[in-house]
């Protein structure tokens, strides 16, 4: 990609948020994950309508302890808003956007917010220009980071200076949640090099597997793969494509962990369970089981166990609904 097509892609981001600050697209990356419902959380209609995210990046299990929390492309601030409601401190959750207009909309929505939600003051989000790309924030200082639907906008070099910014400023052991669109099949290379599609999570999506080994090659030891959901259809009707093409949209755990001698574990929802007559399995590498019960194992662990070839364990596939359990 030339300089000028890179500056292109970049600039076109912009002026499509731009747009999007100034006037809420209800459609733009609309999904079916639900919007949380929690008590005394009221959103603001315009703050709902400014949901520009793909999936969730909110999860009660990991914000227990107040954690500092930093949110890199704010949208109108709806999950900033969930972040601070299990957060509530001055300042605990940062969030970083690099369009003015959209800093501008969020900031207002979070006033709207404040002022319908008895338990939220707007100066718990520290809310600042800052670009994904370079990060205005210390290093090994944030416990959970979180991005909604941005860094599938980013071709390859950016996405990977993205997480590694985001591994930089993290713990240790600190999670990066993040949700995007993701394309198993080959997206054609002119829908790829429209900065617009790009810009509307419509073709930077890339397959599963090269997004989980961007995140293992930029250290995350530990990866989970919490949801994965149909998310759009791109026909030949509408673009420029020959053939179908489905998007889904994939929320993602990666811890920084240190890297396994063997390497990363990555749950995808694989389970094991021994049925066997003993009253424990136990493979000598840290995994004990009890008979019929369930253990929630990585992918490498599944692998292994697979290869011993017993007839008194079961492993499923991968459900890539994984919630929680674990095996390294
Ligand atoms: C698809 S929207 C998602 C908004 C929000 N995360 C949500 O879920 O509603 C992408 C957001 O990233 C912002 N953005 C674009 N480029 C960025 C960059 N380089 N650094 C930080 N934010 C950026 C946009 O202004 C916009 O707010």
């Amino acid at each position: 990609m030339t300089d000028l097509h890179e500056h292109q892609y970049l600039s076109t981001t912009r002026d499509v948020y731009k747009e999007a600050a100034l006037t809420p697209d209800v459609g733009l990356c609309c999904t079916t994950t639900p919007v949380w419902q929690l008590p005394e959380l009221s959103i603001p209609k315009r703050m709902l309508a400014m949901n520009y995210g793909c999936g969730s990046t909110v999860h009660p299990r990991d914000l227990v302890g107040q954690p500092k929390v930093l949110y890199v492309g704010v949208g109108g601030g709806m999950e900033l808003l969930q972040f601070a409601y299990f957060n509530r401190q001055t300042g605990g959750v940062v969030g970083l956007d690099v369009v003015d207009e959209m800093l501008g909309a969020c900031r207002s929505n979070l006033a709207e917010a404040e002022a319908s939600n008895p338990w939220f003051k707007a100066d718990f989000i520290d809310l600042r220009r800052g670009d994904a790309l370079k990060l205005p924030i210390e290093s090994n200082s944030i416990d959970v980071a979180a991005q909604n639907c941005l860094f599938n906008i980013f071709r390859d070099d950016d996405l990977k200076q993205a997480l590694a910014e985001m591994y930089r400023v993290l713990k240790p052991h600190g999670r990066l949640i993040l949700s995007d669109p993701v394309c198993d099949q080959a997206m054609p290379a002119a829908l790829q090099d429209d900065p617009r599609l790009r810009a509307l999570c419509l073709s930077g999506a890339i397959p599963l597997q090269q997004y989980l080994k961007r995140l293992t090659d930029t250290g995350f030891g530990t990866i989970e793969v919490r949801a994965k959901r149909p998310y759009r259809v791109l026909s030949p009707h509408h673009y420029a494509t020959d053939q179908l093409i489905h998007i889904e949209s994939v929320e993602i755990c990666a811890i920084k962990d240190p890297m396994p001698a063997d390497g990363p574990c990555i749950f995808t929802g694989r389970t094991a369970i021994y049925y066997g007559r003993e009253e424990l399995f136990d493979d000598g590498k840290g995994h004990a089981m009890t008979p019929n019960q369930p253990l929630a194992v990585c992918d490498k662990t599944a692998a292994a166990l697979q290869r011993l070839g017993r007839d008194d364990l079961y492993l499923s596939a991968s459900t890539w609904f994984y919630d929680g359990g674990g095996c390294c």
